[in-house]
């Protein structure tokens, strides 16, 4: 194996020292910046929790006042960029129209963004995150071929959200705010989870210097996969298949079959080994959600049995496969009105707070070297060119 140490998906290689966000998955913990996610998800906004993992504490009333008035002033989008959605086929998904648009606002901010100045660090972060529901939502109407809706800034964060999405031409829309709060939540669970695959892509590619705007569109590509943050979409697709209750036991035996590639999707960590805090408080913002929404979903007591047999289920105990994150927030966002394929863009933008202070973290610090992984190559060892023409 040579000089180097060969662990293929990083399992056992730290990438960074960073201070944000702490996991210990034995004990299922969550910590950003050392507040429990369940006490910020109780009682913070996402907001709150964004200027937390940006900036490292809470913020005073007054810098809470400054930082939503900040973000709130920056959440249009420059209508030449409302023009750039055109291009995009019609049915695109809106992870595709997502890692597009976001690549594009380099574009937009690339000669303004000088990475060496905090100043200019801190309000490219503040256009991120004020920009992503707008683009989120953009994203979603072109695919529904309504038109864009503009952020209203007296609407708090998750409330403008919704609004941008589900407002229509001539009908009065009234964000839930049942619906918001619990928009808002899930947010703050999506917010960061230390150096998952997205956030070591934003890490490496901003490693490079390149531009920030940049480096998210390749948070949002990596996180698009089903192994990540696709998973939420995947998952929804699986509890339909499985239908119904008596349907389980076939779809546990093929998860655990060697031959079948077939897994339970939203289930297993690479971290959190007894399980996933935020799959709990999911699932209650879930139980909240169908209750307000008076939705009568069977799919859900689908998911509860489904975690349960497995609960019973020695592989799934023994490989400590647990529901995770994206288990429950498909159903929690079908109910409120997404369809399956907003699922992972709501994920984005909410990472988007974790991304940014990821990034943050790694350009303040003067130990950053550009991330460049070695391998162990197993190809050929040097040999002859042949001809075309002798070549057979
Ligand atoms: N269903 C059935 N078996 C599984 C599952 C699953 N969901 N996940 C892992 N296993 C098995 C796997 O087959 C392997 O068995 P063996 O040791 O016999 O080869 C063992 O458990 C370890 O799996 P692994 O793939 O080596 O574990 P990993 O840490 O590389 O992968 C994971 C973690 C999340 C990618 C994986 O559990 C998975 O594919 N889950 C389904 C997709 C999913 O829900 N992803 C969302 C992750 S959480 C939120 C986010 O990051 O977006």
């Amino acid at each position: 194996a040579g000089l180097f140490t060969y662990d293929p998906g990083f399992s056992s290689t730290a990438s960074c020292e960073s201070k944000i966000t702490y996991i210990d998955g034995d004990e299922g913990v969550l910590l950003y910046r050392g507040y429990p996610i369940e006490d910020l998800v109780a009682h913070g906004d996402f907001l709150e929790t964004c200027y937390l993992l940006l900036y490292g504490e809470l913020p005073t009333v007054r810098q809470k006042h400054d930082f939503d008035y900040r973000v709130t002033h920056h959440t249009m989008v420059h209508e030449q960029m409302a023009r750039f959605y055109q291009g995009f086929r019609r049915d695109s998904h809106p992870m595709a129209v997502m890692v597009g648009s976001v690549g594009a606002m380099s574009a937009f901010y690339h000669d303004s963004t000088d990475i060496a100045d905090p100043h200019q660090r801190t309000l490219a972060s503040i256009r991120m995150i004020a920009k992503m529901p707008t683009i989120a939502a953009m994203a979603y109407k072109y695919t529904t071929g309504q038109p864009f809706v503009y952020p209203k800034n007296d609407l708090d964060y998750a409330s403008n959200f919704l609004r941008m999405c589900f407002s229509v031409p001539f009908e009065e829309y009234k964000v839930d705010p049942v619906l918001s709060r619990a928009m808002d939540r899930i947010l703050i669970l999506h917010a960061d989870n230390e150096q998952g695959a997205s956030s070591s892509t934003v890490r490496l590619a901003g490693s490079s210097g390149a531009n920030p705007f940049a480096c998210i569109a390749a948070g949002v590509a990596c996180l698009w996969g089903p192994a990540h943050g696709g998973a939420n979409e995947a998952a929804l697709k699986m509890l339909a298949e499985i239908g119904k209750p008596d349907r389980i036991p076939e779809f546990l035996a093929r998860a655990k079959d060697p031959d079948d590639p077939f897994r339970l999707m939203g289930f297993g960590h690479r971290v959190y080994k007894s399980y996933d805090p935020r799959a709990k408080l999911m699932r209650d913002i879930c139980r909240e959600v169908l209750t307000a929404t008076r939705s009568d979903d069977r799919l859900f007591d689908v998911a509860l049995e489904l975690e349960q047999a497995a609960a019973r289920d020695d592989y799934f105990t023994e490989k400590k496969l647990f529901p995770n994150l994206d288990f429950y927030s498909g159903l929690t966002l079908r109910a409120m009105g997404f369809p399956p394929a907003m699922f992972t863009a709501v994920f984005a933008l909410a990472r988007t707070a974790g991304w940014i202070a990821q990034w943050t973290e790694m350009i303040a610090d003067p130990s950053q070297k550009i991330g460049r992984p070695r391998q162990l190559y197993t190809g050929h060892t040097r040999r002859d060119y042949v001809d075309m023409k002798r070549r057979v």
